[in-house]
């Protein structure tokens, strides 16, 4: 409602957007800071009208919306939004915005870098170094390369455009596989499986949730074939994780390099111990700046919403603009 200041519940803490929305006027309701969560979400329900979602703090599902009769709008952090069901709110006049674009090069740079480390050994050869086996035991081994690689990156939306690009620009030529052809210049392949066969270095960039969950699994993982490498920058339910760990223990891939899991924060000690593997604790977006910029988008689609202009950045199952 234009000019209305809303109440918003928050479940997890994120100053950044605290601030913004109490500097715009907005009352917020930190939940996580509450010692009986559910009794306090009973006594404030009623007049809450949006929820500023981060993930890590438990999904939005239609069990937590329904607590809230006075929804609007659930504006999420994150370009992902699996945690929320947002066909359930579209279905109930609740708009979901997320926060596409601002982090697209950050993500894109992060899958690169993952990417090189993952190839070239970075990690491990710095490793060796400080060690100070370099002195002792002369070079660190010789490594696998990206000049005589395909990419095959799955998922070519906004951060899969930003990835191919800079791959590119590395001269590895790029393939891709999506449900439907983008408007790229690079091959398609309709089934992943083919792709899997023809490239060497898979790059992981489609959306989690039920439609993507085990997408890549030991089939998969099988045509990418003994000199391959997997990197995945999406989200941790793309992957099979067991059959993962099966195919580098069997060297059925040849390497991985991992900035998600299946169950965050807990990372399997056996991706753990192995030495083919490079893993990031999810830090794909995670620059002051890029944080901030989500951050602030957060509090904007809220902010714009209840000022009567609409949501900013409203996700494809909850199209609306206009309150
Ligand atoms: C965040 C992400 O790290 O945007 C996403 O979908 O995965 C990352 O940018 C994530 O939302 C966890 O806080």
């Amino acid at each position: 409602m234009s000019g209305d200041k809303a109440d918003v519940v928050m479940f997890g803490p994120k100053p950044i957007i605290e601030d913004a929305l109490e500097k715009a006027g907005f009352t917020v309701h930190r939940a996580f800071a509450t010692p009986d969560q559910d009794a306090f979400i009973s006594q404030i329900a009623p007049k809450v009208r949006a929820i500023a979602a981060v993930a890590g703090h438990g999904s939005v599902d239609s069990a937590v919306m329904s607590r809230f009769p006075n929804l609007e709008i659930v504006s999420s952090f994150g370009v992902g939004y699996d945690h929320i069901d947002a066909k359930w709110a579209g279905a109930h006049g609740i708009v979901v915005t997320n926060t596409p674009d601002v982090l697209n090069e950050e993500v894109a740079d992060t899958a690169l870098g993952l990417t090189l480390c993952t190839v070239r050994h970075l990690p491990q050869a710095e490793k060796y170094l400080r060690a100070g086996h370099w002195p002792k035991h002369g070079d660190y081994q010789l490594t696998p390369s990206l000049r005589d690689r395909t990419v095959g990156i799955v998922g070519m939306g906004r951060i899969g455009k930003a990835i191919a690009r800079r791959f590119e620009a590395m001269k590895v030529p790029v393939v891709y596989h999506s449900r439907r052809p983008a408007d790229v210049p690079y091959k398609h392949y309709p089934n992943i499986l083919d792709m899997a066969r023809d490239a060497n270095l898979m790059v992981v960039i489609t959306p989690g949730g039920a439609a993507t969950k085990n997408l890549i699994n030991a089939e998969v993982l099988k045509a990418l074939g003994p000199e391959g490498i997997l990197i995945n920058v999406a989200r941790g339910s793309v992957v099979d994780e067991q059959a993962l760990i099966k195919a580098l223990k069997d060297k059925t891939i040849l390497a991985a390099g991992l900035d998600v899991f299946a169950n965050e924060p807990q990372v399997p000690q056996e991706l753990i111990e192995m030495e083919n593997v490079v893993l990031l604790p999810h830090v794909g977006s995670a620059s002051h700046a890029t944080r901030r910029a989500m951050d602030e988008l957060v509090a904007n689609n809220i902010i714009s919403w209840f000022s009567g202009k609409g949501a900013l950045t409203p996700v494809p199952e909850t199209p609306v603009k206009k309150p």
